[in-house]
C-alpha cells in the first residue's frame, strides 16, 4: 500500500485530464463545509462516468445514493438538454445540499432527487410508466447491494450499463469469514453477479486519493 503515491498519481491526472472547473469544485467545498463524508468520487472517476454515459449515447441516468451530488454532475453532463437523472438518497441533508449543487451547475432542469430509502423509492421507480435507464450508477450502501442491483437490471433495457462503485474495500472482498456488513454485502452481490444470466459482468480494481477499491461493470443483455 502506498497511499502517498496513489494520491500524487491522482493529483497528477487530476492537472493532465480534467480542467478546471467552478462548479464542480464548489460542489465539493459546498459538501465539506457540511462536514458530509468525503466519499464522493474522485473527478478522475466521475469523468469516467461521465464518458462511459456519453459514449453509451445515455439519456436516461439512474443514480443510488446521490451524496452531495458530485458525481450526479458529471452524470447530468452527459445527457442532453431534454435527458433526465433521477438519484435516490436517503438522507435529507444530503438531498438539500445536492439540490444547491445542481442548482448552482445549470443542471435543475434534468435531475431530479428522489428522497427516501432506495429499497422503498425504487419499487416505486419501477411502478411508474417510465422509459427504461440506459446508465445506471449504484453507489449507496453496501448491505443492500444485491436488491439494488436486481432493481437496477429491472429497471434497464439490453444494451443498459450498470455501474456499481466500491466493490473491492480494500481488498476485504476476498475475505469470506469477514463480519464487516458491508464486506459481506458486495459478496452476496457478487455471488449474484457471476450466476445472473440477465447480464454480462467484469470487476475492476482502483488506488486513488480515496485508496483502494474498485467498481463492477455490467451490461445488460
Ligand atoms: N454518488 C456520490 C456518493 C454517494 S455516498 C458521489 O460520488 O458524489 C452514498 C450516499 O448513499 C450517501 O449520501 C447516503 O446517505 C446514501 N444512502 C445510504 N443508504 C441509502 C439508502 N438505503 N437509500 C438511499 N440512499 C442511501
Ligand atoms: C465509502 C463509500 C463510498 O461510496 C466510497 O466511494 C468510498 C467509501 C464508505 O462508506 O466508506
Ligand atoms: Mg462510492
Amino acid at each position: 500500500m502506498n497511499q502517498e503515491l496513489w494520491t500524487a498519481v491522482d493529483d497528477y491526472i487530476n492537472s493532465i485530464a480534467i480542467a478546471p472547473d467552478a462548479v464542480l469544485e464548489a460542489a465539493s467545498a459546498a459538501a465539506a463545509a457540511a462536514q458530509l463524508p468525503p466519499i464522493s468520487v474522485t473527478p478522475a472517476h466521475g469523468k469516467l462516468l461521465h464518458l462511459m454515459a456519453r459514449a453509451q449515447g445515455a439519456r436516461r441516468i439512474l443514480e443510488i445514493g446521490t451524496l452531495a451530488g458530485y458525481s450526479t454532475i458529471w452524470l447530468a453532463r452527459a445527457v442532453p438538454p431534454a435527458g433526465r437523472v433521477i438519484t435516490l438518497e436517503a438522507n435529507a441533508m444530503h438531498a438539500d445540499i445536492a439540490r444547491a449543487n445542481i442548482e448552482r451547475a445549470g443542471l435543475a432542469d434534468r435531475v431530479e432527487i428522489r428522497l427516501g430509502n432506495a429499497l422503498e423509492t425504487l419499487p416505486q421507480l419501477a411502478g411508474e410508466t417510465q422509459p427504461p435507464f440506459d446508465f445506471i450508477f449504484v453507489d449507496a450502501d453496501r448491505t443492500n447491494l444485491a436488491e439494488y442491483f436486481d432493481w437496477a437490471v429491472r429497471l434497464s433495457r439490453p444494451g443498459s450499463v450498470i455501474i456499481v462503485d466500491n466493490v473491492v474495500r480494500k481488498g476485504g472482498v476476498i475475505d469470506a469469514s469477514s463480519d464487516d456488513p458491508n464486506v459481506k454485502g458486495v459478496r452476496r452481490f457478487n455471488d449474484r453477479l457471476t450466476s445472473d444470466t440477465r447480464v454480462s459482468a467484469t470487476m475492476v480494481q482502483t488506488v486513488s486519493a480515496k485508496g483502494y477499491d474498485g467498481f463492477a461493470m455490467a451490461l445488460v443483455l
